[in-house]
């Protein structure tokens, strides 16, 4: 078994990006995150994505808005950002609060901006395999720890559990298209003997959002297993009275893997790498 080191390849990424964005000076790549309300992972992603930014050398701004803010006024903000040629790229924090229509918001981030990748362009164009689509950054981040980890994708049956806007959807596209040549299948939670699909994986992509959902009896041996989960479990021996697991029953489902990421340090970080890189190509696409 060998565990697939997201920190160690996050920061191979991020140092890439800083040594690019310190060739473009005196332009300063800014991405802008856009909050509402104050769920605490909310709180943390984007505090963790406005620190990194200030590491790789990029501006990061930030909008907060309360939970009652409407659409209408949430709109009037994202227009501003559009016209705002000092912006690069523009993140909504997601999930938003219920009575906002989420694909309506992030359909109105400019698509040179949605670095995101999750409007109706930037998934178009990632599915039609257009040349500078920006892939939605945690399934991207997938695929940058299976290259830059060697793993090989051609011809292999990814299984994807999990079908969301931000990471099922596109990383099953990422999977299929050219360079990875994956055969694909999607799972979710109305898949009827899930078990047996995910057993026919050589590559497994979990991301349904329930703590240790993949357990031992899902995976065929040799199997390579990627966890996209975090998950708050309680944990009274914790200062914050949690810790965080992923989607993988990992103690039991690693040693029968090729290869494995652990949870924390194995897609998160990648996450994150992957939004500095998405603005910095997207400044330096808008600066021509
Ligand atoms: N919520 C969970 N993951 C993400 C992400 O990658 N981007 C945004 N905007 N929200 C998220």
């Amino acid at each position: 078994m060998r565990l697939i080191d997201g920190n160690a390849i996050a920061q191979q990424v991020l140092a890439e990006v800083k040594a690019r964005v310190a060739l473009l000076s005196p332009v300063i790549p800014h991405v802008a995150f856009v909050r509402v309300g104050d769920d605490p992972a909310s709180v943390s992603y984007v505090t963790k994505k406005q620190k990194t930014a200030a590491e790789v050398g990029m501006q990061a701004s930030l909008q907060l808005f309360p939970e009652t803010v409407t659409k209408e006024e949430l709109f009037h903000h994202l227009d501003a950002l559009n016209a705002d040629a000092s912006v690069h790229g523009i993140l909504i924090q997601a999930p938003l609060p219920k009575h906002l229509p989420e694909t309506e918001v992030f359909n109105r981030v400019s698509p040179e901006k949605d670095v995101d990748g999750f409007g109706t362009q930037s998934i178009g164009r990632l599915v039609q395999e257009l040349p500078g689509a920006f892939a939605a950054c945690t399934p991207a981040g997938v695929i940058e720890l299976l290259r830059r980890s060697g793993v090989e994708t051609a011809g292999k049956h990814a299984v994807v559990v999990g079908r969301s806007l931000i990471v099922g959807k596109p990383a099953a596209a990422l999977l299929l298209a050219k360079g990875c040549d994956c055969t694909v299948t999607i799972a979710h939670s109305r898949t009827r003997d899930l078990a047996s699909i995910v057993r026919q994986a050589d590559l497994v992509i979990a991301a349904i959002g329930k703590p240790r959902f993949i357990t031992v009896d899902m995976i065929k041996p040799g199997a390579v297993v990627i966890d996209v989960g975090i998950n708050r479990v309680p944990d009274a021996t914790k200062k914050t009275g949690y810790r965080i697991v992923g989607d993988v029953d990992f103690d039991a489902v690693a040693p029968l893997c090729e290869a494995i990421t652990p949870v924390p340090g194995g897609v998160g970080p990648m996450t994150v790498a992957m939004l500095m890189k998405n603005t910095l190509d997207a400044c330096v696409r808008q600066r021509g």
